[in-house]
């Protein structure tokens, strides 16, 4: 294989080969490379079976140095035996999703997820025949009762989104499983670093990495992490459809998860000080934090996520559109955004994104009031943090 210049060649092949030499690096970088190639050079139709055989690398879309590596740590931080690296959350989910279900097959989905997983459901598989029931997932009789000879699939976020509910998962887990179906769980909010759903009997668990595992709004990624047998079966069609996470997404995410940990414990704790504080204000009409003693899913919360809730909590302001953007323009450490899991606190409304495709009385049905705002809780200061929630408050709602 030519990797360098040669004087006796022409000017046009040596610029195609100078220096490709440093790609064979030996040097044993600290930090790993960014693999952007989508193809990986072998010697001889040999070495390509080997290849093969040892699922090294070949094409880009099949496995990358960058993403391989993302598996190996998305293996360890969801103690599963296999994972994909996936283009996005949704990339995840809807190749978890289609895999594992066909036409005349029954899923039974929690009913407040992430708005565009309800519409996996509803756009794209009710296409193909698959027919859909969303229950309250807290409702461990519901569950029970709703499910089908064709469920194949039980589906559910560890901590839905925007509610904050706390659904059981072993006790869903034994539920699938007692009817031949598998359980899928979203696990974004909370992340392995905090709960393992695999270790509560989910089948699969799907993040997406864009929110609190990468954490520095950045990057557009996610995974699928399972059984062996199962993440196979995903793969197959992760590389018919092109779900992959690419190579620089993949680097990105890998280095935010690095102080996963870190961030997310201490974006726990704030969180629990913010819902604590909130909870005492009196111009918030409800918080949505588990970590709350009447939060209705506490006790379970505590002894499935131990001492850490996660980020997330969600306030219900008084339905006043006015004085909910007087309170939101008052916010100096807290941003709008349309998304989660960052080192710095925002807020997002969901009746006007993830639920936006909804009606209003379709989302009180769910428990979506208009003055619902869900808020990411970040690594800031508490008191600081505190404070600017308080002062913005005060500034509208005051007298
Ligand atoms: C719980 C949950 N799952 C999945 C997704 C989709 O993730 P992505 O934007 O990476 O596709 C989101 C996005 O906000 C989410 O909140």
């Amino acid at each position: 294989m030519f990797d360098s210049f040669d004087e006796k060649l022409d000017f046009e092949t040596n610029i195609l080969n100078a220096g490709a030499y440093f790609r064979q690096s030996a040097s044993h970088p600290e930090a790993l490379p960014i693999h952007m190639s989508t193809a990986h050079n072998v010697e001889d139709l040999d070495g390509l079976q080997k290849r093969y055989d040892e699922r090294g690398f070949c094409y880009n879309r099949n496995r990358n140095p960058n993403r391989s590596a993302l598996i190996e740590l998305m293996n360890y931080v969801e103690g599963g035996e296999d994972s994909l690296g996936c283009s996005s959350g949704m990339a995840a989910i809807a190749s978890a999703l289609i895999t594992n279900s066909k036409a005349g097959d029954h899923i039974l989905s929690d009913q407040t997820l992430y708005g565009e997983t309800i519409e996996i459901f509803t756009d794209i598989l009710a296409k193909y025949g698959v027919e859909t029931t969303f229950i309250d997932f807290t409702d461990i009789a519901a569950v029970k009762a709703n499910i089908k000879p064709n469920t194949s699939v039980l589906y559910t976020e560890t901590v839905s989104n925007p509610l904050i509910s706390v659904p059981n998962l072993q006790a869903i887990a034994d539920i699938a499983h007692g009817n031949g179906a598998i359980l899928i769980v979203d696990n974004t909010f909370m992340t392995g670093a905090l709960v393992k759903p695999l270790q509560l009997g989910a089948d699969l668990v799907v993040n997406s990495l864009t929110k609190f595992a990468n954490g520095h709004s950045d990057a557009v990624c996610g995974a699928v992490t399972g059984k062996a047998d199962l993440i196979k079966k995903i793969y197959h069609t992760q590389i018919l459809v092109g779900t992959q996470a690419d190579p620089f997404s993949a680097w990105l995410t890998m280095r935010g998860m690095r102080t996963l940990e870190l961030r997310i414990k201490k974006q726990s704790e704030n969180a629990a000080a913010l819902a604590a504080a909130l909870d005492q204000s009196p111009y918030v009409a409800k918080v949505y934090h588990p970590s709350l003693k009447d939060h209705p899913q506490h006790e379970l919360a505590a002894k499935q996520f131990g001492q850490y809730f996660g980020g997330m909590l969600s306030i219900e302001l008084p339905e006043d559109r006015e004085k909910m953007n007087k309170f939101m323009r008052g916010l100096k450490l807290c941003h709008y955004a349309m998304t989660l899991g960052g080192y710095r606190t925002t807020m997002s409304y969901p009746v006007m994104s993830s639920h936006s495709d909804m009606t209003r009385e379709e989302r009180l049905a769910i428990g979506i009031s208009d003055g619902l705002l869900r808020i990411s809780v970040g690594i800031e200061g508490t008191n600081d943090l505190i404070k600017d929630f308080t002062d913005a408050l005060e500034a509208a709602y005051g007298k």
